[in-house]
Parts: C-alpha cells; structure tokens; sequence
C-alpha cells in the first residue's frame, strides 16, 4: 500500500456556496477543468438491481438544472439494471485537488431527439461500435468485434450512420449532491445539499 496522503485545501463554508448545488457544481467542474485534470467529466455510475450493486465510468456529456447526462448502451449491464430500478449515484474524484463530488438521483432516459443529435456529433468509429458493440455481453474473441467493425463499415459506407435504438443517453436528476474538500487531520469538510420538495436544503456532514 502507498504511504498517507495529506489532504489539504481551502475550507467549505456552507454561507459561501451557493444556494443551489447546479451552480456550486458548475464552479467546482471548472476549477478541475482549469487544474488541467485529464478527464474531469469522467464519473462513477453506481447501479443496483435489487441487492446487488455494480459500479462503472461513464463520461458526463452535459449538465443543466434538469440533470447529468451520460450516454451508453440501453442493453448493458448498466441499462438492464437502470429499467429495473432508475436509482443510481455518480462519483466523481478529482484526487489532484483534493475534492470529490458524490450525486444520488432517478435515471431516465433521454428523449429520442436529445440522444440523435449527440450520436451524429460523435466520431463516425464510434458510431460504428455503439452499433455492433453487445455491451456487456459475452463475447469469443476480439475477432469477432473486428470484423462487425469492419462489415459496419462497408454497409455504411459513404452513408450517415443512424443511432441504434439500444444506444443513447440517460440524465439524472439530482436529489443529493455533496461537496467534499479534503483537509488537514481528516478533518474534511463535507457539505451536502438534499432536496426536500421545494427546495434545496444545506448540510455540513462530518467526515
Ligand atoms: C474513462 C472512461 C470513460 C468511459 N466512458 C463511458 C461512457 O461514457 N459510456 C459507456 O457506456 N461506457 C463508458 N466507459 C466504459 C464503462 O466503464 C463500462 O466498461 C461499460 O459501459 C460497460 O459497463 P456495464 O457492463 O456495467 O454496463 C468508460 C470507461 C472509462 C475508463
């Protein structure tokens, strides 16, 4: 195991953030983008279908009031579990600078027009994968992913590439959101924001 890390970082005073965790959030997402972290958006997406959990990265595409969206296959493990219960929790980690935001909320899947028009801005590779990919399930060898790959190609060549139906985005919307900051002693601050029916309630938790 490495050695003890210390955290350290400037305090959370709840009277300083704002009202509503979307705009903390907005703050905290560019002081990591301007921290020069590599991939910011990158997230865990816990999920459980009935008593057991299952956890995984997904990349978050976009955020607003209504919700974080993140984009995959409808079919997957991750998909399955989400239509039998849309419950889940994002994490994202951002050690460099000593914080952590952890989000709990309801899936739901994106409007078909929502997931069309990301899909068409993606790469054309990618689009050819989310189209042969059976994400999650088991497969013989990569052969067999290479040659789809390369069978999509030629079926659709010089042709745009239409979204398949098992593959879109999904946006959670927030019910807790909670702000960690590291600090000296392991002391850290956490403050949380719940929401409680009309309004978001701020709560310091202790580390
Ligand atoms: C940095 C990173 C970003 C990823 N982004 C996505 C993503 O946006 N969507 C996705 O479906 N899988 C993404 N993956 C792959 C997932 O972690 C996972 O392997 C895949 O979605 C299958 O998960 P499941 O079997 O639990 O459904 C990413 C993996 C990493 C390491």
């Amino acid at each position: 195991m490495t050695g003890r890390f210390d955290y350290s970082g400037p305090p959370l005073n709840p009277d300083d953030m704002s009202p509503d965790p979307i705009t903390e959030f907005t703050v905290w997402f560019a002081g990591a983008s301007e921290a020069g972290l590599p991939q910011p958006n990158a997230m865990s997406l816990a999920t459980a279908d009935g008593d057991r959990p299952s956890v995984r990265t997904v990349l978050l595409k976009d955020f607003d009031r209504t919700g974080f969206v993140f984009f995959t296959n409808y079919e997957s493990q991750k998909g399955r579990e989400l239509s039998a219960n849309p419950r889940a929790a994002l994490s994202f980690t951002w050690l460099e600078i000593h914080r952590q935001i952890r989000i709990e909320g309801m899936v739901a899947e994106l409007e078909e027009q929502e997931s069309d028009e990301y899909y068409a801005s993606r790469p054309r590779g990618a689009q050819l994968a989310a189209g042969i990919s059976r994400q999650s399930a088991v497969i013989s060898d990569r052969a067999m992913l290479e040659s789809a790959f390369a069978a999509a190609e030629e079926k659709f060549a010089g042709d745009d590439i239409p979204r398949p139906d098992h593959w879109g985005g999904y946006r959670l919307r927030p019910e807790l959101v909670e702000f960690w900051q590291g600090r000296p002693d392991r002391l850290h601050d956490r403050i949380r924001y719940r929401w409680d029916y009309s309004d978001w309630v701020k709560e310091r938790l202790s580390p």
